[in-house]
């Protein structure tokens, strides 16, 4: 099979890692790729958002199968795009259309989602400009903090966590008059839940599925979890509170709902749903749906599948995800995500990158490089997930610092405390 994985992140290089591992795989082609994924095959100089030369690519690499990364281009219907022109409309697409994307592209369309299905998730109400007043009459019977969403994509920065009701009030309208731009033309405003997070990934054919191992991600920049979010900067997985009794109640009162609640609503689905989860005294709510893979959950979550990766996408895409059982790797995988220094505010790129040679015992996925003139350089926020095996996260976290000692770039910075709230 020919496969294109589109992005360019260590989500793309981890799916493009474990898709270079299957017998069923004749090429493998990533769009437009990184520094580390042009070792795995063949990078592909496309933008993510350029259906038509994409769609150009397909056809003169006879390519078999998409694998979507980011949410973007699903949210733009890639897929509808795909289907409707009979030239490619073969091509098996890993990735929901526009109609299932809306489940991460609108915030109030994922909200009335869960109501509609009895799924848990915190209590909302969503607001235009027009209502302004009404939404600042609703934050006043709240109690603090006070958490406001941008309804469509806003590049991870469209949530606000308040804790003063006149700010909450004032950010309110300035969301509404343009904060986040058309983004913020809406805005859910929520219950603060208060709790530990979980991400959980389930693959589905819109029938049936498969939950893959869940993982807890570290997303702020600082030590103690304080500081600017950012789009991680650690993943650990399997999660120790995420224990039997809890997938369960994740599996009868998320998982089930929400691909049954697709299918009555006649919205097919193919591919990734990644639920974001907050664990409340032992029970799951819905904290938001992406319709992807997460980074840098996927670089734990790709290494712990034992299963043929393709032989998975190619059940999900013909519809026979029900015949398929995962198998994982039980041990504890923790990747350690090494960024430019600044970020996740301004940084700078290209410092050459060493040490790669002297990695023991780990598996680096590049995040943000590009190879140049045979020299390995930074080309974003998060340049490399040095990921792990070892019998609980600890184990695995020392081998991937251990590591991380080893790899030189200049301003180079990561987190040192990951796994602190596990103990
Ligand atoms: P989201 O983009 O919806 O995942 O929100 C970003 C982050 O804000 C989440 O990962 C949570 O840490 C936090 N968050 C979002 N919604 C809530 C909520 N209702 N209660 C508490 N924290 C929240
Ligand atoms: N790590 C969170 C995300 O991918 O959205």
């Amino acid at each position: 099979m020919r496969i294109l994985v589109l992005g360019s992140g260590g989500r793309e290089h981890a799916i493009g890692w474990k898709i270079s591992q299957s017998e069923k795989l004749e090429k493998l082609f990533i769009a437009p790729g990184n520094g580390g994924t042009q070792d795995l095959g063949e990078n592909l100089n496309l933008s993510v958002g350029d259906f038509e030369s994409i769609k150009k690519a397909v056809i003169q690499e006879k390519i078999d199968m998409l694998v979507v990364g980011p949410e973007d281009p699903l949210v733009q219907g890639i897929r509808d795009f795909f289907e409707k022109d009979p030239q490619t409309k073969d091509l098996k697409i890993i990735g929901p259309g526009a109609a299932g994307a809306q489940l991460e592209g609108s915030k109030d369309f994922s909200k009335s989602f869960m109501q509609r299905h009895g799924i848990p998730t915190a209590k909302h109400a969503t607001f235009q400009l027009s209502g302004l007043q009404d939404g600042q009459a609703f934050l006043s019977q709240l109690k603090p903090p006070y958490v406001l969403k941008a309804d469509g994509l806003a590049a991870g920065k469209g949530v606000l966590i308040l804790e003063n009701l006149e700010e909450a009030r004032t950010e309110l309208a300035n969301m509404l008059q343009g904060k986040f731009g058309k983004a913020s033309e809406r805005v859910v405003i929520e219950e603060y839940l208060d709790g530990i997070e979980c991400s959980v990934f389930v693959l589905t054919d819109g029938k049936d599925y498969l939950i893959l191992p869940e993982a807890k991600d570290y997303k702020r920049i600082g030590e103690g979890d304080t500081g600017l979010n950012t789009g991680g900067m650690g993943a650990i997985s399997p999660v120790p509170f995420a224990d039997d009794s809890f997938m369960k109640k994740v599996e009868e009162q998320i998982v089930k709902p929400s691909v049954q609640g697709l299918a009555n609503e006649k919205i097919p689905y193919t591919g990734f749903l990644f639920i974001g989860l907050m664990a409340v005294e032992g029970n799951p709510y819905v904290i938001e749906y992406n319709v992807r893979m997460g980074d840098p959950e996927t670089e734990v979550v790709m290494p712990r599948i034992q299963n043929d990766l393709v032989e998975l996408l190619s059940a999900a895409a013909e519809g026979r995800l029900g015949q398929e059982n995962l198998e994982t790797n039980p041990e504890t995988a923790a990747t350690l995500m090494m960024v430019s220094g600044g970020y996740p505010e301004a940084y700078e790129k290209e410092k050459e990158i060493s040490g790669l040679d002297q990695v023991e015992d780990s598996l680096v996925f590049h995040a943000g490089t590009k190879l140049d003139q045979g020299k390995l350089l930074t080309a974003g926020g998060r340049v490399l997930a040095i990921t792990s095996f070892g019998k609980d996260h600890k184990e695995a976290l020392s081998k991937s610092y251990a590591n991380a000692r080893r790899i030189q770039f200049d301003k180079a910075y990561y987190r040192k405390d990951l796994g602190f709230d596990l103990d």
